[in-house]
């Protein structure tokens, strides 16, 4: 396809964007770093340096639309040099979501000081034994059969109850938890009349979990335990104060959600690779102390979060160009980690790139991810079991065609990039 007509396609809502985001963020980036999206008001930003000035100035942007994205127009007319008020006023019609990764200044750093502290590395060892037990489980079922479908039969349910386990969901109710995450449209759905499908006002996952995450903290402030609930319900804010129980509700939901579908996905994307590339695999088999560096260039070249969303508080500038209050980016984190200011030959995967750990993918400044530890340490564990119980791994050419013609089908996201399905051949 022709550049112009490619980088005229609206992001938010054209699906054949979807097989290949990548050449969409190529030929905008020809254009320039920072670049209107389709010639209106929002900028794409697929510069690895601006994107990084954009992340870290938390000061003049605000995450207010990090969930919702900027698709739809604004519900307000920015008025000044500094819309601080109105972001006030409009956060609950902009954000979607209130939630951590959209709140900005003091409000976000008092959650945060609580939330970047749940996945530390003792709690993590403490379920290393667990986390593997459940990995071999699965992997061997899977291998038993010859065959599995990997995002739906074991990237999920792992990563669910990987992320139950630590935070002390019990047992009884985390597949009403799963069954309502996987009813819901996915974060960034393009498809906007799914919101509307249904019969009867349904909760939504927040709401339906949040119910049952009102009680278990409930509980653990009488009855404490060792879990990451626990921990949610007896934390503090730096200056002392005991945190709304609205707010550890909404946190705790947002945590159990937040790494189901990047986790799974970004599995599932690593599978992939590993699938179409015999020598990798095999050199990931005889060495799985390559696992960790070769997710990291998964991470860069297929990271699961293609972009989040800022708006603009106050008059500024990135990259020496101005940008007005009110003015919303997309940052693609996807194309800043191909950069070729940035990154040598980008397009090509190497094993132990220097300085890899410098990618986006969990983006960067204030809002980092906090469940990095958690996803880079689960989604490595899966795959070891994975290559540990297996001779050879490869695609189903029944369900996605020969060599050199694949079908793949990707979740109509503007957020996410992970695979709707993928159907692997198991070898023992
Ligand atoms: C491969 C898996 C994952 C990817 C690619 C990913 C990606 C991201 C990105 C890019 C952000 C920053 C958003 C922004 O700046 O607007 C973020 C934030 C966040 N992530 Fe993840 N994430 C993953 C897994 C997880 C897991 C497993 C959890 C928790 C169980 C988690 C919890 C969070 C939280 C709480 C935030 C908000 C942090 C804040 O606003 O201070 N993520 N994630």
């Amino acid at each position: 396809m022709n550049a112009d007509a490619l980088i005229h396609k609206d992001y938010f809502t054209d699906q054949s964007l979807l097989l290949d985001p990548y050449e969409y963020f190529r030929q905008m980036y020809a254009k320039g770093p920072v670049y209107p999206m389709g010639g209106g008001d929002v900028l794409l930003v697929t510069g690895f340096e601006e994107a990084v000035e954009v992340l870290r100035n938390n000061r003049d942007f605000s995450s207010a639309i990090s969930t919702s994205g900027a698709g739809d127009p604004l519900p307000f007319t920015p008025e000044g040099a500094d819309i601080s008020a109105q972001l006030d006023v409009f956060s609950e019609q902009l954000g979607m979501l209130n939630l951590l990764v959209s709140y900005d200044g003091m409000q976000h750093a008092n959650l945060r000081a609580i939330a970047g502290n749940l996945f530390t590395p003792t709690r993590l060892k403490a379920t290393h034994t667990f986390m593997h037990d459940f990995a071999d489980q699965l992997v061997r079922e899977a291998v038993s059969r010859g065959r599995c479908e990997i995002v739906n039969e074991i990237a999920t349910p792992f990563v669910t109850l990987v992320v139950a386990e630590i935070l002390g969901v019990p047992p009884e109710d985390r597949d009403k938890f799963r069954a309502v995450i996987d009813a819901a449209p996915p974060a960034g759905n393009m498809n906007k009349e799914d919101a509307n499908e249904g019969a009867a006002p349904q909760l939504s996952p927040l709401e339906y979990m949040g119910l049952f995450f009102f009680e278990y903290l409930n509980d653990r402030r009488e009855h404490p335990r060792d879990d990451v609930l626990t921990h949610l319900a007896q934390a503090t804010y730096p200056d002392g104060e005991l945190p709304d129980l609205l707010e550890m509700v909404k946190l705790s939901g947002f945590l159990f959600g937040a790494g189901q579908d990047t986790s799974a996905k970004l599995l599932s994307n690593a599978m992939r690779r590993i699938a179409e590339d015999p020598a990798l695999q095999q050199q990931l088999r005889e060495d799985p102390a390559l696992i960790p560096p070769m997710l990291e260039e998964v991470l860069r070249l297929e990271g699961s979060t293609k972009a989040t969303f800022r708006i603009a508080r106050r008059d500024t500038k990135i990259g020496g160009m101005d940008i007005r209050a009110g003015m919303r980016l997309t940052v693609a984190l996807a194309a800043a980690n191909r950069d070729p200011r940035r990154w040598e030959n980008p397009e090509e995967f190497r094993l132990n790139r220097p300085r890899i750990k410098e990618h986006l993918a969990f983006g960067r400044g204030v809002h980092t991810c906090a469940g990095a530890p958690l996803a880079r340490l689960e989604v490595a564990a899966i795959l070891q079991h994975f290559l540990q119980h297996t001779t050879h791994i490869s695609l189903c050419a029944e369900k996605h065609g020969p060599p050199g013609n694949r079908h793949l089908e990707y979740e109509p996201s503007f957020i996410i990039r992970g695979l709707a399905n993928l159907h692997l051949v198991l070898e023992s």
